[in-house]
C-alpha cells in the first residue's frame, strides 16, 4: 500500500524534459487550475532575464510569467494590467509599470524583462523595443526554491490562483537566464536568430509539468 502510494506520488510528480523548439503551450480555456510548472535546479539569482512569446485575445488582466518563492509570491512576475493598459514587472514584490506598449490581440508578442540586483534597474523589451530603465529593488537577490508557473498567477508558493488573472492563449519560447542579456542577444531572440538558450529555463530542454488542461502543439503547420 505504502509502495503503491509512493509510486502514484512519483508518477504524479514526474516532470518531463523535452525539446520544445517549434512548439507551444496552448491554454484553451479560462480556469483557475490549468498551468505549466517549469523546473530549474538553480536557487539564487542576482540578475535575471526572462523572455517569452505569447498570443491572446484576452480583454482583462492576465499573467504572463509567475515566479514565486516561499517568502514572496511576486518574486518575479510579468503581468498585463488591462484597466491601465500597462505591462507590469514585479521583482521581490516591487511593482514597476510600463506604458505605451502596442499590446494588440491575436498576434505573437515577444517580451523580455531584465533585472539586476546591483543597480536595481528593470527594463522591458516589448517586441524588441526597449522601455526606459526603472528602479525596482537593489541589494538583495532572489533566493529560495523557485516555483515558476505559466498560465496562472501565484498568490502563494505554487498556488493561490485567480481565474480572473489566468492566461488564455498560446505561449512559446520561454527562456530564463541568471544574467542580463545584451541588447544584441535580445534582438536575436526577438528575430528568431541564434542566441544562447536560457541557463535557468531552456525551451530546447524544457523540464516541465502540466497540470490540468494545457496542450502542447506545433507552433507552425507547414503546408505543401
Ligand atoms: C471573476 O470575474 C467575474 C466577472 O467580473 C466575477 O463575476 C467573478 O466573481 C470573478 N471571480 C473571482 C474568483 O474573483
Ligand atoms: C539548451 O538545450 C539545448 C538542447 O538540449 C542544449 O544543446 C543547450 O546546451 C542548452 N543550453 C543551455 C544554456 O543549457
Amino acid at each position: 500500500m505504502t509502495f503503491l502510494l509512493l509510486l502514484a506520488t512519483l508518477i504524479a510528480c514526474a516532470a518531463s524534459t523535452e525539446d520544445m523548439s517549434g512548439k507551444m503551450f496552448t491554454f484553451p480555456l479560462q480556469s483557475n487550475k490549468a498551468h505549466v510548472k517549469l523546473i530549474t535546479s538553480l536557487r539564487e539569482f542576482s540578475s535575471v532575464t526572462v523572455c517569452h512569446r505569447s498570443f491572446t485575445d484576452l480583454k482583462r488582466d492576465h499573467v504572463l510569467f509567475s515566479l514565486a518563492t516561499a517568502s514572496n509570491s511576486n518574486e518575479f512576475l510579468i503581468f498585463w494590467d488591462e484597466a491601465n493598459k500597462e505591462l507590469e514587472s514585479h521583482v521581490r514584490e516591487r511593482k514597476t509599470e510600463y506604458r505605451g506598449m502596442d499590446y494588440k490581440p491575436n498576434m505573437w508578442h515577444s517580451i523580455c524583462t531584465t533585472w539586476d540586483s546591483e543597480s536595481g534597474l528593470v527594463q522591458v523589451w516589448f517586441d524588441g523595443r526597449p522601455s526606459i530603465k526603472k528602479f525596482s529593488i537593489s541589494g538583495s537577490t532572489i533566493r529560495g526554491t523557485p516555483i515558476i508557473v505559466l498560465g496562472q498567477e501565484q498568490d502563494a508558493h505554487g498556488g493561490g490562483f485567480d481565474i480572473n488573472q489566468s492566461f488564455v492563449g498560446m505561449m512559446s519560447d520561454v527562456h530564463m537566464w541568471h544574467y542580463i542579456l545584451s541588447p544584441c542577444e535580445i534582438q536575436n531572440y526577438v528575430d528568431h536568430l541564434n542566441f544562447t538558450p536560457g541557463d535557468v529555463i531552456n525551451w530546447s530542454a524544457l523540464e516541465y509539468q502540466i497540470v490540468d488542461k494545457v496542450l502542447i502543439e506545433k507552433k507552425f503547420e507547414t503546408c505543401h
